[in-house]
């Protein structure tokens, strides 16, 4: 249904993250075909992305109808015509409302999610995803060779108090979820506030 633009939604970190991640995209993705975005939110990445790499095509999604609102009210006050509608994908669910992908990103859920989102995702990518097509996550992470810094510290106790399934994730169980789905973790870039961007390619 398209949407009203009052809907639009505001999360002002996308606005701070969205070029420093366009920056690690620019290395990775194709020049043409379709790019899938799991778990949107306010639909303001995916409207820059769109504008940013117009041949693209950009389906976002999100299994909260809010998010999905939100992004509708976007796309019709963008007008841009490289964006599809939103879908309601939850990443945990095995049945993806979509059969291929020839790029798919995750911004901000993983640590956000019961641990069933990030096996889920990996399991939908490794099923959508062609052999060297990218997924990539930008987060907050735990690493095994550094101790957590303390905003990182202090995010993933309030989250954890938010809900017990939730907090940040070690890089290497999420690399090794991925390995499961012939997903190969290539690439691990430092981001701005202690976030990380990871690059995955399906062999
Ligand atoms: C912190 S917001 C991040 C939104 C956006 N990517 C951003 O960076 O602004 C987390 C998002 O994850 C979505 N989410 C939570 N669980 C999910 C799941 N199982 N599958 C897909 N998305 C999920 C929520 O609906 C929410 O929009």
């Amino acid at each position: 249904m398209p949407g009203n633009t009052d809907d639009r939604r505001h999360a002002p970190a996308t606005e701070r993250n969205r070029d420093p991640i366009v920056s690690v995209l620019q290395g990775i993705l194709p020049e043409s075909g379709l790019a899938l975005e799991i778990a949107s939110g306010t639909g303001e990445h995916a409207i820059h992305f769109a504008r940013v790499f117009p041949g693209l095509t950009w389906q976002p999604s999100d299994p909260s109808a809010d998010a999905r609102q939100s992004i509708s009210a976007w796309i019709a006050a963008e007008g841009l015509s490289n964006m599809r509608e939103p879908l309601d994908l939850d990443a945990a669910s095995e049945d993806w409302p979509i059969a291929k992908a020839s790029a798919i990103l995750c911004i901000n859920m993983i640590h956000i999610s019961p641990w069933e989102a990030t096996e889920g995702l990996m399991r939908g990518a490794g099923q959508l995803l062609e052999t060297g097509s990218p997924l990539y996550l930008y987060g907050p992470y735990r690493r095994a060779d550094r101790p957590l810094e303390p905003s990182n510290e202090a995010f993933d106790r309030d989250l954890r108090s938010r809900d017990s399934r939730w907090g940040l994730r070690d890089v290497e169980k999420v690399a090794e979820c991925a390995s499961r789905q012939r997903l190969r973790l290539v690439n691990t870039v430092d981001m701005p506030a202690n976030n990380l961007s990871l690059v995955f390619r399906k062999e």
